[in-house]
């Protein structure tokens, strides 16, 4: 695809990353959507990480973007180590499935390296990672409790190939996406937008399956 640009996101793209975020996650999770608030209200939380908010444009417009927030993995002696979580990502729908979403990640993970992050974790669809160089939490001895409980949707990435030792590791994730707790907060910032039908989809049951399931052998 031509005349594609990656680069920070500015306080101006922040409205146009909103109602794309609103747009890509809108009846894929849930009927609805709440990324966009999550997108809002993470850039004021002090987990976020500014210097690896990126949009992609086409021709100057947003047309993807991804925003990452610290996150931690701790070991059985309590040694903390600070690591990488993004998301929200998304990718305009009628761009989705062109492979755009591995130049946002691959772009990011180049800066993230050189910030000298060596791990990223994310909870989220293997299919969507498993191209990008996530593996399974169990392969890499992850797990939310020390209890070996590996779910699915808990993908790791060794920016840093070995990064990770085989030591056991809970990964602690940040408080950001707490805000989406509060229904209400999240239905208000929603009424701003332009009314949207809200729907199931396939693809709410997947997500379904995937969050609700672990990798067990
Ligand atoms: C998920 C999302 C970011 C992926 O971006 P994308 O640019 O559309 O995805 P890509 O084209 O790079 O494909 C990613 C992977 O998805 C899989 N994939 C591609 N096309 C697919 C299809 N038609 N059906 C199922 N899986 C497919 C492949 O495994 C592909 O990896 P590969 O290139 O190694 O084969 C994008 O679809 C999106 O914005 N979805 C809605 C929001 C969302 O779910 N975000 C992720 C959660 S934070």
């Amino acid at each position: 695809m031509k005349n594609l640009t990656i680069r920070l996101e500015t306080e101006k793209d922040y409205r146009a990353v909103e109602e794309l975020t609103r747009e890509a996650f809108w009846n894929v999770y849930k009927p609805g959507a709440d990324e966009h608030y999550f997108v809002h209200m993470m850039r004021s939380h002090p987990d976020f990480i500014p210097e690896l908010a990126f949009v992609l444009e086409k021709d100057g417009e947003i047309i993807g973007n991804i925003m990452y927030t610290k996150a931690w993995l701790e070991d059985e002696q309590g040694e903390r180590r600070e690591i990488l979580s993004f998301g929200p990502l998304c990718v305009s729908p009628k761009y989705q499935r062109t492979g755009l979403s591995r130049l946002l990640i691959e772009h990011s993970f180049e800066k993230a390296r050189e910030m000298g992050y060596d791990v990223n974790i994310n909870l989220g669809n293997p299919a969507n990672y498993v191209g990008r160089g996530f593996v399974s939490c169990k392969k890499k001895n992850v797990s939310f409790m020390l209890d070996g409980n590996f779910p699915t949707a808990l993908l790791v990435c060794e920016l840093v190939p070995g990064a990770l030792d085989g030591r056991k590791w809970m990964y602690i994730p940040s408080t950001a996406a707490d805000c989406c707790e509060d229904t209400a907060a999240a239905a208000a910032f929603d009424a701003a937008f332009p009314a949207k039908e809200k729907a199931w989809m396939p693809s709410q049951e997947e997500f379904y399956i995937y969050s609700h399931s672990s990798v067990v052998r």
